[in-house]
């Protein structure tokens, strides 16, 4: 595993073109595997969990190759040779677990040590009350009939509002999911292009099946917001930074950081705003911001925003007076404990943090120093600790830091072009 040394530049300057957005890859591939036609997908996100999705599709019998898929309907997927592995990706595991509950044949989903300690009662519960044989030791579905139910989600998650959706289309009836917050919506936007028979409503989405008539529409990936998230952060608190990032997805269900942003003082603007294969993209420039002010989250805020928090945490720690980012229990399930390894890593930088249990209160402003941190083996972790490190005197050293390949493989390369010393 490697360790990375990072030091905080004189100036943070450049232009930057994103990693294809991680969710929209996933759905990408996923929904033209099972639809009839070609689809050409452009701006893929080459890291390592979405390589974990082709693979599975591959398995199961998808035909695809560079950026391009071709599929023949849902009925065509086949019983894959052995288990199928999800690798770190939870958004593999929860959407192919929803996809091949009703298929007439079993399946097996494993992952990595990460993936094989998180949470799958929130898929495994409502699978089984559309009457799917869904066990959750080693995720086992499939080979059973499913029929529509009306599901109420204790949590906001586009995860098992995605598996529902996607267990909907070989389910007799109407499948209709309800959730607290509004999740990401990017599998009801493609599901609807590729012409499923949804019905969406605020925080409520149904699917009438069994439907096996998806039509593959091509796809144009926008660079993921969650990794531009980072250097909005990162070039909003160093002294002296001006970014341009082209052709980043600006869906609304994924931008409240801007919100966060604008309040804490940020100065960034939005150009070039175009929507292309049914989601808003935009390039955006950011430059050190003209004063700070601290955080309160909105209740129910987290859940916008809940792939930004680590490195939000980050720039917390930067605010004068006290930030408190909770509503965020959810973070304790994700690649690793994120409240956790966020609280040790800012403690390790010399910031005043205190661990809450949906969150952190953070009195500000630190005067970052740089230290030796781990990313526990968290792409998000070790990026909002690089974020961390060039905000930090003297040299930090990031632990594990090649797990950003799971959603943005060119991180360090990028870091280092935008590094004007
Ligand atoms: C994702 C949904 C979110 C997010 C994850 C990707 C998706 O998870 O944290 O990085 O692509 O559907 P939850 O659905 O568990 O909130």
């Amino acid at each position: 595993m490697s360790t990375v040394s990072v030091r905080s530049p004189r100036r943070l300057a450049g232009t930057l073109r994103l990693p294809g957005d991680k969710s929209i890859s996933h759905r990408a591939l996923i929904l033209n595997a099972i639809a009839h036609g070609r689809a050409q997908l452009r701006g893929l996100s080459q890291g390592a969990d979405v390589a974990s999705t082709a693979g599975c599709l591959r398995a199961l019998g998808a035909e695809m190759g560079e950026g391009w898929v071709k599929g023949r309907g849902l009925a065509a997927l086949r019983p894959a040779p052995g288990p199928l592995d999800c690798g770190n990706s939870g958004t593999t595991m929860r959407l192919l677990a929803g996809l091949l509950a009703g298929r007439p044949f079993p399946s097996t989903l494993i992952g990595d040590d990460s993936l094989s300690r998180r949470p799958m009662d929130r898929v495994v519960v409502p699978l089984r009350q559309m009457g799917a044989a869904a066990d959750q030791g080693s995720l086992r579905v499939g080979g059973r009939p499913l029929r529509g139910i009306r599901y109420a989600s204790p949590v906001a998650s586009a995860q098992v509002k995605s598996a529902l959706l996607l267990a909907g289309l070989s389910a007799e009836g109407r499948t209709e999911i309800t959730e607290p917050a509004h999740s990401r919506d990017h599998s009801e936007r493609m599901l609807a292009a590729l012409g499923a028979p949804l019905d969406v409503a605020p925080r409520r989405v149904a699917i009438d099946g069994p439907f096996d008539a998806l039509q593959a529409r091509d796809v144009e990936v926008p660079g993921d917001f969650s990794a531009a998230a980072f250097w909005l952060v990162a070039a909003s608190l160093h002294p002296e930074a001006e970014l341009r990032l082209l052709s980043v997805g600006q869906n609304p269900t994924r931008t409240a950081l801007l919100d966060v942003l604008r309040r804490m003082g940020a100065t960034f603007s939005l150009s070039a705003e175009q929507e292309v294969s049914g989601e808003p993209f935009a390039d955006m420039e950011i430059s050190t911001a003209a004063q700070l002010r601290p955080i309160q989250l909105q209740p129910n805020e987290a859940a916008y925003l809940i792939d930004e928090l680590p490195v939000l945490a980050v720039a917390a720690s930067l605010l004068p007076g006290t930030s408190r980012l909770t509503g965020a229990a959810e973070l304790r399930l994700k690649e690793s404990d994120r409240i956790a390894a966020m609280a040790e890593g800012l403690d390790r930088l010399g910031v005043d943090v205190r661990e809450l249990a949906d969150g952190w209160e953070i009195i500000g402003p630190a005067c970052l120093r740089g230290a030796r941190v781990s990313s526990h083996g968290d792409h998000r972790v070790a990026m909002a600790l690089a974020v961390a490190a060039l905000l930090a005197e003297g040299e930090t050293e990031i632990e594990s830091a090649d797990c950003v390949d799971i959603s943005y493989p060119n991180f360090w390369q990028d870091l280092e072009r935008v590094c004007v010393s």
